[in-house]
């Protein structure tokens, strides 16, 4: 760990290590030094960002998640881009500064549509920034929604471990092409956020190790990492779910190699243990992003089971937080928290 505190690099061995030999101890020693990285940085300011989920719809099969297109006991639905600007007006009201869009994979939405939505949000509100989760694109048209002023991109590789890769997506899914989405994102002046579910099913210390090289070559401003939960409605629905304490060493572990990175206490986090999030931000998360889809639709965005806050309002959510952050000794930025 202090290795990796001054050279800000591991081999792939000493990842290994480090990942199948960790003690209480070790987590708990990896986490002062984290959290004095984000506490130097950030200081006890935690950013925040509102979600909009408008669409499950989804054309993907994703073994592990809830929405894939073969779950049939899903009820499907789609935001209009009125109540989607909506939600953001209602966001701007509670003190976000941030909004991200995230959706299945629904190709009922053109991208000259997407770019309009974009184009909307910017002109309302000019001084948010407009955080993109839409899955895998083309270049031209993750170029036009960046032209249309959307500024950050998330899109988790999953893992960096090809072989693993294809273990969790069926074979019209590649690997390859996540990889240069990622890279075209990059290319385009995106904030980029990349990431991996812990204990998704197949997962070992050389995934993992294999993550966190990948990490530091591409240098992602945002990584996410939650643990994997099961979906009773997946074909993954009896694996077990990944390890909450290896969620904890993994964020402190990434707040040390990347120190500036914009790095979430995720819902899958908070969903696991009910002050996962919180713990998440003594482990070194700089970052929360809660729910600002009407409530009506929350219950049909189910990723995995139990998933919080899904009977909430917006409002409810931002003082239920507020609290939360408090509790610790954080305070709520209302900024836009772009990456140093
Ligand atoms: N458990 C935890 N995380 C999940 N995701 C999808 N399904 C699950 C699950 N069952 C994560 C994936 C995806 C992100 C939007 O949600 O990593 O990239």
């Amino acid at each position: 760990i202090d290795k990796l505190n001054r050279d800000k690099h591991l081999e792939k061995e000493e990842w290994v290590t480090l990942l199948s030999g960790y003690t209480d101890d070790d987590r708990a020693y990896a986490a002062g030094i984290a959290r004095e990285i984000s506490n130097s940085r950030f200081g006890n300011k935690i950013f925040i960002r509102g979600i909009v989920e408008f669409s499950n719809v989804c054309k993907n099969d994703c073994y592990y998640c809830g929405i894939r297109r073969s779950n049939t006991n899903v009820q499907r639905y789609r935001l209009t881009p009125d109540e989607i600007l909506d939600c953001c007006d209602e966001g701007y009201e509670l003190g976000f500064r941030t909004f991200v869009l995230q959706s299945g994979e629904d190709k009922s939405y053109t991208n000259d549509t997407l770019c309009d939505i974009v184009r909307r949000i910017k002109a309302a509100h000019p001084d948010c920034a407009v955080t993109l989760s839409l899955g895998e694109l083309t270049y031209d048209e993750y170029k036009a929604l960046r032209e249309a002023g959307a500024d950050r991109y998330l899109l988790r590789h999953e893992t960096a471990d090809k072989a693993h890769y294809e273990k969790l997506h069926p074979a019209e899914m590649s690997w390859d092409n996540r990889m240069e989405c990622l890279k075209y994102l990059k290319e385009l002046g995106y904030q980029t956020g990349a990431g991996i579910m812990v204990g998704s099913p197949y997962q070992t210390a050389e995934c993992i190790a294999e993550d966190m090289l990948f990490f530091e070559s591409f240098k992602p401003e945002m990584i996410g990492i939650g643990p994997f939960l099961p979906h009773k409605d997946t074909p993954f629905r009896d694996e077990p779910k990944g390890s909450y304490e290896l969620t904890l060493f993994l964020l402190s572990l990434c707040r040390i190699l990347l120190p500036d990175v914009l790095l979430p206490a995720t819902t899958a986090l908070g969903t696991i243990r009910p002050n996962g999030r919180e713990e998440g931000v003594k482990a070194g998360a700089n970052v929360i992003m809660p729910n600002l889809s009407p409530t009506a639709v929350r219950k049909k965005y189910m990723l995995y089971d139990n998933k919080i806050c899904t009977g909430d309002e917006s409002a409810q959510c931002r003082g239920c937080l507020e609290m939360r952050m408090k509790s610790i000794g954080y305070e709520v930025a209302v900024s836009r928290g772009d990456h140093i």
